[in-house]
């Protein structure tokens, strides 16, 4: 591609030294940023090639190491994927070997019965394309992103160790498998010497199914990672909706966050949650993301950000992860009030 030598991205030299945190990924010899960046919106074909490549440019100058991908994610699918390979073409391409480069697959993706699931077709063949689309020779990670009941679980673990064996992924993760086939992934893996380096989870302050189902202890005790998805509720867990719906944000957009869902009990509990937030001196984005990262056993959190200035908010949580537990207890009534809607709470 041809670039223009005045736009040549050049990352900043600060970029290990402006204060990000790594963290252990469980028992391997990876470390990750404690805030990593995820691409499930703001990469796709609705947004300028220029703010999603803002957004990645302040990531990496902050040290943000990670980025998540998956092969639907757009939109259309596979669109953040086009992105991050026109990224690397551009910008990141020097950087490759200080990049940590996940994606998944295991949601629809292409028509007909081998588009889908968890079969070793399935994956084997989204990776290539999740490569080519990223102009990538290997991903550092490759997630199964559910659990398929129906295909058997030896069928799509070894679909994960061949691939990091063929050398198409230097890494394997799971994402929202249940506790007992998590068990069976972990031994499965270990016994071939690949083992399971993450577990992908939603984990917010409303939504402790990780914690509440025990899945968050058996991968640390296993020795896996494990790294929270939508860490502020798609942005409820923000001051994004407490003075209406912005016509800029994903609710309005009416998708995977429906206005419906804003009800005066959920607009209270944010309310709540926010108060809180700022007697700690925070916003409310960044106690949500404190508190995260302040739970036994998370590794990294995977922010998304629709903008510079959010990233910017959303990075300065780092600056106070510790809570009092008169703050912990009050979170946790305010959060028990009501439960969230069924569809952004795991089940
Ligand atoms: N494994 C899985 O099944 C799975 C599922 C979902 C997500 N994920 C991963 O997790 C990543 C994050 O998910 P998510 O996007 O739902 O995460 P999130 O961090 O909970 O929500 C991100 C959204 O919140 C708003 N926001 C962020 N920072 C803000 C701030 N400081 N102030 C106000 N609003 C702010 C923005 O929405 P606006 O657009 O309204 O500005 C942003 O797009 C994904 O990109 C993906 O990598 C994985």
């Amino acid at each position: 591609m041809q670039t223009d030598p005045i736009d040549q991205y050049v990352a900043a030299d600060s970029r290990y030294s402006g204060g990000m945190e790594y963290r252990r990924c469980g028992r391997s010899g990876i470390m990750l940023p404690a805030v990593s960046l995820g691409f499930w919106h703001n990469f796709g074909e609705d947004k300028s090639f220029e703010s999603s490549r803002a957004v990645t440019h302040f990531a990496f100058d902050h040290g943000i190491t990670h980025f998540d991908l998956a092969n639907n994610y757009g939109p259309p699918y596979g669109a953040a994927e086009i992105t991050m390979g026109k990224l690397m073409d551009r910008d990141f391409r020097p950087y490759r070997d200080e990049l940590f480069i996940s994606t998944k697959a295991g949601y629809d993706m292409w028509p007909g019965p081998y588009g889908d699931h968890g079969s070793r077709k399935y994956l084997l063949s989204s990776l290539d394309q999740s490569l080519k689309r990223m102009h990538l020779e290997y991903v550092d990670l490759f997630y199964s992103h559910r659990y398929d009941p129906d295909t058997p679980l030896e069928e799509t673990l070894q679909a994960l160790v061949d691939m990091v064996r063929a050398g198409k992924a230097l890494y394997v993760g799971i994402s929202r498998w249940p506790e007992e086939a998590t068990v069976t992934a972990m031994k499965y893996l270990s016994d071939r010497d690949v083992p399971l380096l993450i577990y992908q989870g939603r984990l917010n302050i409303f939504d402790r199914h990780p914690e509440k189902s025990g899945i968050l202890g058996t991968v640390r005790r296993g020795g896996a990672g494990f790294i929270g998805f939508s860490p502020l509720a798609q942005g409820l867990l923000t001051g994004r909706y407490l003075h209406g719906i912005p016509a800029d944000s994903r609710m309005a957009r009416e998708k995977f966050l429906k206005s419906s869902f804003l009800t005066e009990e959920l607009l209270g509990q944010i309310r709540g949650l926010d108060v809180l937030a700022r007697e700690r001196g925070q916003s409310l984005a960044q106690t949500a993301l404190s508190w995260l990262l302040s739970r036994e056993g998370v590794t990294s959190v995977i922010v998304g950000a629709s903008s510079t200035g959010q990233l910017e908010d959303n990075l300065k949580c780092l600056a106070n992860t510790s809570f009092t537990t008169e703050e912990l207890e009050r979170i946790d009534a305010i959060a028990g009030r009501h439960p969230l809607p069924a569809q952004l709470i795991t089940p």
